[in-house]
């Protein structure tokens, strides 16, 4: 089905979601949170903070709760603005489990199983293998097909999930029509693939020692010092290479992400230059653009009520356009009709 926007707007709708399940990195933020508010004019945006898909691991409720916070906190930190951009807590729509159970109705367990992100977590937590890692995309694919999502901005891992997500769409417009928007991806172009300090072979991560990434919210010193400590080549020569040179390739993206420059253009600044004064210029540009979002993220965290009201705000917009769907899907699978 075509999108048609949202009835209030007529844009193109963008949904993202994140979980508040840990520390965000300076790889979530360059290749999700920061690509956001570009979005914000030419489209409808929808960001949720994903809490229901959070406890099918264990949380600890009152992390949960305050993270739930701060990650609103940070969506408007980064600049987002709550009167276009709806910024909402998942489980203040009940909406989402709701349609998470109908959909489930429509997926296959065998879809479900081969899921590369579920065969990892079934190793990872077989302590704790809950029906919920195993639905996981399907409540995924709830919070998406709820708003008619035109455009997901995803990172490569949940890929498949959105692919699911499609297929499970085309397969209900199938049997009952037109139901559904059937969304695309949107991969940003930049900072998608900042990788470990570390260990560059790997994507930057928050579940690795704390020296392999730059936390959000990592105070300058701590910056400064991990950039010091970054992995990089005895060649000594800053060139963009990412066989040859992981290490000093992932800066360089990093700074580029950061100013825009080309990797032609960093080559050329620091030419002739030792690592000690390139690593220096990388700690200070992410500094720069991260200490503005600190201080107001600081500042929004001291205003517990104002967060809330945004919090209530949203939801209730969001509630409006669930509802609108939900009626839909009610009727077109034949559930008894009611009104209150
Ligand atoms: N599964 C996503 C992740 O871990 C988070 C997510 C939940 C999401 N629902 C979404 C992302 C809907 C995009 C759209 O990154």
């Amino acid at each position: 089905m075509e999108g048609q926007g949202t009835q209030q707007t007529g844009k193109k709708v963008i949904f993202s979601g994140i979980q508040p399940s840990g520390t965000l990195t300076l790889g979530n933020y360059l290749g999700a949170i920061r690509n956001w508010k570009q979005l914000e004019d030419e489209y409808q945006c929808i960001y949720s903070v994903v809490d229901l898909h959070a406890i099918t691991v264990r949380q600890e409720p009152a992390q949960l709760r305050r993270r739930c916070t701060e990650l609103m906190a940070i969506y408007l930190a980064a600049g987002l603005n709550p009167e276009k951009t709806l910024i909402y807590c998942q489980s203040h729509v009940p909406a989402h489990a709701e349609l998470a159970w109908i959909l489930g109705c429509y997926t296959y367990l065998g879809e479900l199983q081969r899921m590369t992100q579920y065969k990892d977590k079934a190793q990872k937590h077989a302590a704790n293998l809950n029906a919920g890692l195993l639905t996981y995309p399907v409540l995924m694919a709830a919070d998406i097909l709820l708003y008619q999502a035109d455009l997901v901005p995803i990172g490569a891992d949940q890929k498949q999930h959105l692919e699911l997500t499609r297929d499970i769409a085309i397969r209900f417009n199938g049997a009952y029509g037109d139901t559904f928007v059937v969304p695309d991806g949107y991969f940003p172009k930049v900072g998608a693939r900042i990788r470990s300090l570390q260990e560059p072979a790997r994507k930057m991560s928050k579940s690795d020692p704390e020296d392999t990434y730059i936390a959000l919210l990592d105070t300058p010193e701590a910056i400064r010092r991990k950039f010091k400590r970054a992995v990089t080549d005895s060649e000594a020569s800053v060139r963009f290479d990412p066989e040859g040179k992981p290490g000093v390739s992932n800066l360089m993206s990093i700074l580029g992400a950061i100013t825009g420059d080309s990797m032609e253009k960093i080559e050329a600044d620091f030419a002739g230059q030792g690592y000690g004064a390139f690593k220096t210029a990388v700690a200070d540009a992410v500094v720069a653009e991260l200490e503005p979002i600190q201080n107001e993220h600081r500042r929004l965290m001291a205003d517990k009520a104002y967060i809330e009201t945004i919090m209530r705000a949203s939801a209730e917009r969001a509630s409006a356009i669930a509802a609108r769907t939900m009626r839909k899907v009610r009727r077109k699978v034949g559930l008894a009709p009611f009104s209150l």
